[in-house]
């Protein structure tokens, strides 16, 4: 979940490079940071707790050719400065930054610390500069010596090593991404591709089980168990640094709302032979498993409904956390499709480990391409929605559903239907969101803002929409939101409903829209503040935010209006909507 940025190269303000870089990787951590600089007198650190954002990147490294920097979001000793990256090894001459979790980092420090090793932190990680260290005293030299450290850690984990005399920078990965940008001016070695946009667009990925070893010149990679050199190519990538940027806007989570006006009708731009056989092979498979973590299982399990009701299939759906048992109902001829933004999540990866070893396939619909979920897929599908910064999915979720449905359509052998839907369904979305609508769902926030329980009921493909909008109220404006499927009200939460309490109703225009407005007509009689999404208004609307009417695309424009709705709460709370309170957008560890 942490950020990770080195540079080696040509260039002379090494140290502002990497702090200006993981500015824009700020969404993978936000608790501390820390820099290491190659200067004349030795390896000059500086760590904090705090932002980058906050940091001067001119006061570093204005002479270095060689630094690395970090940021860290905690898992191992709480939020010092003593706890940020980079650490360094007893001679002060080796400074690693880490991502992961070093599992077996107690048994390490105990045997370092007999061997007289000190130690400053409380972090796993500060095991790893110490290993390295002492694999040179054994004689090795520096990039050896990271790849036999490496043999003596488990678990998942992205390191990055300099060495001071050497000027080396050496990377390790197995689980955590990180990836190589090649510029004409040297190597930047990061845990993700905005790092180093403004630099270059030419990367070469490095696999799990891998090293990477540059003095700035040239550029080794290795594999981690043998010391054998493996061979990369050079792939140019798509994304621009202005997508990468949030522009006017005063947040990347309302520029990246906004970017739906555009995104539903790039994820729909799939090769259709592509989609076809997709949708083959989910007939041909004996049991087809959808799994993602967070939003992107409430993408599941919108998927669950587009295929029952496009294309009367069944398919299982289960968090990706939860996949574990369910080993017992794999078989070679499963298929399982992993569902993920970033394609670094830990739990889909696992997911994708135990499908693997019972011989099913797995399909990966990813935004992140090259990322490691999409290689350790057998076949992927990208959702194109360019990069995604703020922290609460948007524009992922809405690409992710529109590639699913787009199946559930293939699958009926209606994809040219499919295709005409979303693509009308983008141009719907794009006449929503105008400023005049904006304002509509900000009026309507401040009029709820001081609420502490906010309650969100939908059914049918509503049902996972009603559960996301409470994830993005959750997760940006702090407001205790809970999402009901709404005939489950009666079961026990409609005793939660006070004189006032907002609820928002997700209604569309389909088989269940009486059924809907029934549960929001029992919570309207126990007091409820009702606010309902939909294309018409209802007598019960206390407010109304209208929809277009979208038909089997509905859950993706009723989402929309409760991601800004998260958002201008968390505005009008004086909460930043992008870097929400113990969160980190790539979700790395189990
Ligand atoms: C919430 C959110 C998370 C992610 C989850 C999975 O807004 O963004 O719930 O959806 O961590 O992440 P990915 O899609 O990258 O696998």
């Amino acid at each position: 979940m942490c950020g990770i940025f080195g540079y080696t190269g040509k260039r002379d303000d090494a140290g502002s490079v990497v702090i200006d870089g993981l500015k824009n990787l700020e969404y993978r951590g936000y608790d501390s940071w820390g820099v290491a600089c190659r200067e004349e007198k030795g390896i000059l650190v500086a760590k904090d707790i705090g932002k980058i954002s906050a940091v001067e990147s001119r006061e570093f490294g204005h002479t270095c050719c060689l630094a690395l920097a970090h940021t860290r979001w905690a898992t191992h000793g709480g939020v010092t400065p003593a706890n940020a990256h980079p650490h360094l090894s007893r001679d002060r001459t080796i400074a690693v930054a880490h991502n992961g979790i070093i599992e077996n980092h107690e048994a390490l420090r105990k045997e370092l610390m007999q061997k007289g090793y000190v130690f400053l932190s409380q972090t796993d990680s500060e095991v790893i500069p110490h290993c390295i260290e002492e694999e040179m005293c054994a004689g090795y030299p520096f990039a050896e010596a990271v790849r036999r450290a490496c043999l003596r850690f488990h678990g998942r984990y992205a390191i990055l090593a300099m060495h001071e005399p050497t000027g080396m920078l050496v990377g390790a990965r197995t689980g955590s991404p990180l990836i190589v940008g090649v510029g004409d001016d040297g190597y930047y070695v990061a845990s993700d591709i905005p790092a180093f946009l403004e630099h270059t667009r030419t990367v070469q990925y490095i696999d799990d089980g891998e090293t990477v070893e540059t003095d700035g010149a040239s550029i080794v990679f290795r594999d981690i168990a043998t010391g054998q050199e493996r061979q990369k190519r050079e792939v140019r990538i798509t994304w621009t640094v202005e997508q990468a940027q949030k522009g006017e806007f005063p947040h990347f989570m309302l520029k990246e709302i906004m970017d739906q006006k555009e995104s539903i009708a790039r994820a729909v731009n799939q090769d259709e032979d592509a989609i076809r056989r997709v949708a083959e092979a989910i007939r041909s498979a004996k049991g087809t498993f959808l799994v993602g973590c967070g939003t992107a299982h409430k993408a599941c399990m919108a998927a669950e409904y587009f295929f029952s009701v496009v294309s009367e299939h069944h398919v299982n759906v289960c968090s990706a956390g939860e996949f574990k048992l369910y080993h017992h109902f794999l078989a070679p001829e499963s298929l399982l499709i992993v569902v993920s933004q970033s394609g670094e999540t830990a739990d889909v990866l696992e997911a994708m480990n135990i499908a693997k070893s019972k011989g099913s396939k797995v399909l990966a619909i990813v935004n992140v391409e090259g990322s490691s979920i999409s290689r350790a897929a057998d076949y992927t599908l990208l959702i194109n929605a360019g990069p995604e910064r703020a922290v609460a999915s948007t524009k992922g979720l809405t690409g992710q559903m529109s590639v699913l449905l787009l199946i559930a359509y293939a699958l009926k052998h209606a994809l040219h239907e499919g295709k005409t839907l979303l693509l009308e369904t983008g141009a719907l979305i794009n006449d929503m969101l105008n400023p005049r609508y904006v304002d509509r769902i900000s009026a309507i926030a401040s009029r709820i803002k001081s609420h502490e329980d906010l309650y969100i009921i939908g059914k049918s493909w509503h049902y996972p929409m009603a559960l996301e909008s409470a994830i993005k109220i959750q997760e940006v404006s702090y407001v205790h939101a809970e999402g009901f499927a709404g005939g489950e009200l009666k079961h026990g939460p409609i005793a939660l409903i006070e004189q006032g309490t907002p609820c928002i109703a997700l209604v569309g225009n389909d088989e269940v829209t009486a059924d809907i407005i029934n549960n929001a007509t029992e919570l309207k009689a126990r007091g409820a503040l009702v606010i309902g999404i939909a294309p018409e208004r209802h007598a019960i609307f206390d407010e109304w935010l209208k929809t277009p009417d979208a038909a089997a695309a509905q859950p993706i424009v009723s989402i929309i209006p409760m991601q800004i709705l998260a958002y201008e709460l968390a505005v009008q709370r004086g909460k930043d909507p992008d870097m929400p309170r113990n969160l980190a957008k790539s979700v790395t560890v189990k």
